[in-house]
C-alpha cells in the first residue's frame, strides 16, 4: 500500500481539466488514458480539452494576470512560501505520484522532489530581486529608466521524464514575478507534470485564473497553444524536433513571441587517462542509469582515454551488474520501467542498429514488459547511431580516444551542446578542458546530470535557447521596458 492509500487528505481525484480557478470535465472527444508504466494499470481517464476550453484558459489567464501584476512582492512571495509548505507537507504523496505515473524509482522520485522544491524555494526571492535600472543620457535634460515588468500569460509545455520539476521550473518563477500560466503537460504524465500542481497551488490560495491545466494532445493542441495571440513567451522543454516546431510558429505566425527552448542532449562524459578510474566509473553508472537514462542530461556518450580504457570498461561493468532493475516502488530498485510502448520500441531498434554497426554488447538482458536492463556496448565508434543520437534509455556505448584532444574532438562531435562532465585528477587540466566544450554546462569530476536552482541551466546548439534557474530565468520571464523622460524642452534640428 503506498501513502497515498493511507492518507484521507490525500489529493485524489485527477480526471478534470483546470480552467480559470474551476475544475471542469475536458470537453472533447478523446481520452487521455493515463497508465502506470510498470503494471499497465490505468490510473484515470481525462475527456481532452477542445480549443474553446484552451480559449477560455488563455482568456482566465490573461485577465488574472493584469491584477496580480499588481499585488505587492510579499504576497507574491507568500504563494511560494505556502507552496513550498505543502510539498513539505505532502512529500510521501507527491513520491509515489511520481513512482506510479511516471516509472520514477524511489531514488529518481527523491532527486525530483527535491529539484521541484527548491525552484519554488528560489523564486520565493525573485519578487523582490527583480529590479530596473538608471541609465545616463546624452541628451540634455532626459532620464533613462530600464524597467523591468512581468511577460504578461506565459504558455509552458513539458515533458513526462522529469514531469514535476521540469513544470515547476517554468511556473514558479513565471507566477513569482507576476505572470499567468497556461500548462500543456505530457500526455503521458497529465498528473504529476500539471493537475497535481495545480491543487498545490490551489491549496496555497493562488488567485483564480492564474494556473490553468490543459490536458490534450500535443498533436492535436499544442499548434494551437503556441499560435494563440495571449501568450507572450513560449517555454517549452521537450524533444529538439518539437522544440523546433514550436520556434518556427513563434516566430513566423501572426503573433510573434518569444521562446524559451529546453530540448534534448547527447551529454559526453569523458574519463582522461590521469583519473580516478573507479569512481569515474561508479559516476558513469548513477549518470548514465538514473531513470533508465531517460534524462536530457544523462550520461549519453562515455569516451574514454585508450590507456585506460579496458580498466575503466572492466570496473563500469562490474558495478552496473550490481544494479537492481525493475519494481520503481522497492527501495533499492535502481533501474525501472521506460515510459511508454512507443519509447520502447526505439531502444529495441537501438540494439539491433548498434549490433549491426559492429559495436561489442558486454551486458544486456531480457526485456520485461517495459523494464529494459541495462545494455553495455565497447568498441563503439564517433560515427555509430549510439554517438550520433540521444538514446533516452538504459543503453550505453563507450568510445575509445586517442589522447586529451581527441576526447576533446570526440565530445564536440554532435549537434547538441546540453550537458557535459570530465574526469581527471588534474583540476587546471579539467577546467581547460571543460572550457573547451562547446556545452551550456560541464561538470569536473562529477557526473552531466546536476541541476541547482541557483545556476544557469540550459543548452548550445540544437539543444535549445534560453536559462533556467537564478537571475536567468528572473530575465527570461520578465520584459525589459526603456522609458525615458525628459526632463527641460529638447532642441530638435527643424
Ligand atoms: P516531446 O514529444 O517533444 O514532448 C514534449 C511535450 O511537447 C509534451 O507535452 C508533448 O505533448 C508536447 N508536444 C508534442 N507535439 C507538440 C506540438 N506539435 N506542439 C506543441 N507541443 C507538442 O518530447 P518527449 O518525448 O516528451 O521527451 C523526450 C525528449 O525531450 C528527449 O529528446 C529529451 O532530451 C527532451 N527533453 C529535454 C529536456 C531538457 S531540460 N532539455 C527535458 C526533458 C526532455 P504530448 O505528450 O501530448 O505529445
Amino acid at each position: 500500500m503506498s501513502s497515498n492509500d493511507n492518507n484521507s487528505n490525500a489529493y485524489s481525484d485527477f480526471h478534470l481539466q483546470f480552467i480559470g480557478g474551476e475544475w471542469q470535465k475536458g470537453k472533447d472527444d478523446s481520452i487521455n488514458t493515463d497508465t502506470n508504466p510498470y503494471n499497465g494499470d490505468t490510473i484515470v481517464e481525462i475527456q481532452q480539452a477542445t480549443k474553446d476550453q484552451l480559449d477560455e484558459a488563455y482568456d482566465a489567464a490573461d485577465q488574472a494576470q493584469a491584477k496580480w501584476a499588481k499585488t505587492t512582492p510579499a504576497e507574491r512571495a507568500a504563494v511560494m512560501y505556502k507552496v513550498v509548505s505543502i510539498l513539505d507537507q505532502r512529500q510521501d504523496e507527491i513520491v509515489d505520484w511520481l513512482i506510479k505515473e511516471s516509472g520514477s524509482t524511489r531514488i529518481k522520485a527523491m532527486v525530483e522532489f527535491s529539484s521541484a522544491r527548491a525552484i519554488t524555494l528560489e523564486a520565493a526571492s525573485f519578487p523582490n530581486r527583480v529590479h530596473g535600472e538608471i541609465r545616463p543620457s546624452n541628451t540634455p535634460g532626459k532620464e533613462n529608466f530600464i524597467y523591468r515588468e512581468p511577460i504578461g500569460v506565459v504558455a509552458v509545455i513539458s515533458p513526462w521524464n522529469f514531469p514535476l520539476h521540469l513544470t515547476q521550473r517554468s511556473i514558479a518563477p513565471a507566477l513569482a514575478l507576476g505572470n499567468a500560466v497556461v500548462l500543456k503537460p505530457a500526455s503521458d504524465t497529465p498528473i504529476t507534470g500539471g493537475l497535481l500542481l495545480a491543487k498545490v497551488f490551489e491549496e496555497a490560495g493562488l488567485p483564480k485564473g492564474l494556473l490553468n491545466v490543459v490536458v490534450g494532445s500535443g498533436s492535436e493542441i499544442g499548434d494551437a497553444i503556441v499560435e494563440h495571440k495571449a501568450p507572450s513567451l513560449v517555454s517549452f522543454t521537450g524533444s529538439t524536433s518539437v522544440g523546433q516546431h514550436i520556434g518556427e510558429l513563434a516566430n513566423g505566425g501572426e503573433y510573434i513571441k518569444q521562446v524559451a527552448l529546453e530540448l534534448g542532449g547527447n551529454s559526453p562524459f569523458v574519463v582522461l587517462k590521469d583519473a580516478d578510474i573507479e569512481q569515474a566509473a561508479k559516476a558513469a553508472a548513477f549518470g548514465k542509469f538514473l531513470h533508465q537514462g531517460q534524462i536530457c542530461i544523462a550520461i549519453n556518450r562515455v569516451i574514454v582515454e585508450d590507456e585506460i580504457y579496458d580498466d575503466f570498461v572492466e570496473r563500469f561493468l562490474a558495478h552496473v551488474k550490481t544494479l537492481n532493475v525493475g519494481d520503481p516502488n522497492k527501495q533499492d530498485t535502481a533501474v525501472g520501467p521506460i515510459i511508454n510502448e512507443k519509447q520502447l520500441k526505439s531502444l529495441k531498434e537501438k540494439i539491433a542498429k548498434a549490433q549491426e554497426e559492429g559495436a561489442k554488447m558486454i551486458l544486456s538482458g531480457e526485456i520485461e514488459g517495459q523494464v529494459v536492463p541495462p545494455h553495455i556496448f565497447t568498441e563503439v565508434t564517433r560515427e555509430m547511431d549510439l554517438s550520433c543520437n540521444e538514446v533516452f534509455g538504459p543503453l550505453v556505448g563507450i568510445i575509445r580516444a586517442k589522447d586529451e584532444d581527441d576526447a576533446l574532438s570526440i565530445a564536440n562531435d554532435s549537434m547538441y551542446g546540453l550537458s557535459s562532465a570530465v574526469f581527471t585528477a588534474d583540476m587546471q587540466k579539467g577546467l581547460r578542458f571543460a572550457r573547451g566544450i562547446r556545452a551550456g554546462m560541464t561538470h569536473i569530476n562529477d557526473i552531466s546530470v546536476n541541476d541547482e536552482s541557483n545556476t544557469p541551466f540550459g543548452g548550445e546548439k540544437n539543444s535549445g535557447i534560453g536559462r533556467f534557474n537564478g537571475e536567468w530565468v528572473l530575465e527570461e520571464f520578465t520584459r525589459t521596458h526603456w522609458i525615458s523622460m525628459q526632463n527641460e524642452p529638447r532642441q530638435y534640428p527643424f
